[in-house]
């Protein structure tokens, strides 16, 4: 027997709608936070599939990380009737009534987006998935012609997302481009003024103008500053440690050694992954008698004992949110003034991507989710040795 259901659209705020729901295949949207990009777009792949759906039809919602995909897959949960679909926990998919399929993905491992063929697709927050991710979506919806809407906070002009923006804006066939400011989400009702006159004051110019009001910077919103960043690169040193940096692997991540020589240059990086014992005897070897500055967070703290055992020039630092925004900190100043200098590679590339996070108690400097950050805090800890200033001690022969 067939069931009739009868399907009332939640109220969308003028903006919102506009942007999503139109006839063209591809839409791009940059979007204030908090201005409704993820119920908005969640409401839209629901209609697709719902309206267009049939028996093994997919339509896929990617977030940059899997945790990110989850939420959204808790909110539509949410917002159904039990009686209208069954979900799978595990592969966090949705099946509505009519047989169709909702799949929410992370854009982490690109690779993994490759494969069936999907009849409509929303990526959420764009300006943080590389740009392998959106490849890997667009293959899919190659065969169904499915469209897609990309949507996202402005982030810098070094992403995928922007260049697609600005092709949608320049008016290319089947593209639309939308933007919708705070002021927009303020006239939509769905936050207030205050709140956005709040961030205001409390946040750098650049990091409101992006977040809130869809302006690129050009520093991409990059604490440490694209351009400082590559004026302090230079040729690997081949000087002697002065110090080194030392940031140790926790469960899936490299450890990674850092040392500057006495100018401030970097003249070693060392980047591996072992058992313990052998990181213990590696790190022996390769620092010597030089001062160290070890990453000592949970279970780094063991490994810290164990080095200070052997070797008196091991100090050890624990990350917390504050003690690492320091840290950062002083990155960030050493970099600007240029009194440090590294080589081309993988150093540059994670200062690069660093970016403005954004909590409940105040701006905060870290990786994008999903990226890697150990080269950059193995430096940081470098440079934090590099800074504290040693006395001087002359023996003057009377
Ligand atoms: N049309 C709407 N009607 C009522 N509330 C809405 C509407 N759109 C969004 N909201 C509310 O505004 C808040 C932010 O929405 P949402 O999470 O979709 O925004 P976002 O732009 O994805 O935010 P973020 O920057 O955190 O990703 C949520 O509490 C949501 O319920
Ligand atoms: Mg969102």
């Amino acid at each position: 027997m067939q069931r009739q259901i009868e399907y009332v659209r939640p109220w969308l705020y003028p903006k919102q709608l506009e942007a999503i729901f139109h006839d063209k295949r591809y839409g791009c949207i940059e979007a204030s936070t908090k201005a409704g990009k993820t119920v908005g777009c969640i409401t839209w792949l629901f209609e697709q599939a719902a309206i267009n759906g049939c028996e093994g039809r997919n339509y896929w919602w990617v977030a940059p990380i899997f945790p990110q995909a989850k939420i959204a897959f808790r909110r539509l949960k949410r917002y159904l009737p039990h009686s209208l679909y069954t979900a799978n926990e595990s592969e966090l998919t949705i099946t509505l009534a009519n047989g169709a399929v909702i799949w929410f993905k992370g854009a982490d491992k690109p690779d993994s987006l490759y494969g069936e063929d999907v009849y409509a697709a929303v990526l959420d927050e764009a300006s943080r998935m590389k740009d392998e991710a959106w490849h890997a979506v667009r293959s899919t919806l190659t065969a169904t012609n499915g469209p897609v809407r990309l949507i996202g906070n402005v982030k810098g002009r070094k992403n995928f997302f922007y260049n697609l923006s600005r092709k949608a804006e320049s008016g290319e066939p089947n593209m639309a481009y939308h933007v919708i400011t705070a002021y927009d989400a303020v006239a939509g009702g769905v936050v207030t003024l205050d709140e956005i006159e709040d961030a205001k004051r409390l946040l750098p110019e650049q990091v409101f103008n992006e977040l809130y009001l869809c302006k690129p910077s050009d520093d991409g919103g990059n604490p440490f500053g694209l351009r400082a960043i590559r004026e302090c690169v230079g040729q690997l040193s081949n000087l002697p440690p002065a110090c080194w940096g030392i940031d140790l692997a926790k469960s899936h991540d490299w450890t990674v050694c850092i040392a500057l020589d006495a100018y401030g240059q970097v003249c070693r990086v060392e980047r591996f992954q072992m058992p313990w014992q052998e990181t213990i005897t590696k790190i022996i070897d390769l620092v010597g008698d030089v001062p160290a500055l070890v990453d000592s967070t949970g279970v780094g703290d063991p490994i810290l004992e164990a080095l200070q055992k052997q070797k008196r020039n091991f100090e050890g630092f624990k990350f917390s949110s504050t003690s690492k925004q320091q840290l950062m900190e002083g990155l960030a100043v050493a970099i600007q003034q240029r009194k440090i200098g590294y080589p081309d590679g993988i150093i540059v590339m994670e200062l690069e991507q660093f970016e403005f996070e954004y909590t409940r108690t105040g701006v905060r400097y870290s990786a994008p989710p999903g990226q890697h950050d150990d080269t950059v805090c193995s430096l940081a800890l470098a440079v934090s040795l590099f800074s504290v200033p040693r006395p001087e001690i002359r023996i003057r022969r009377l």
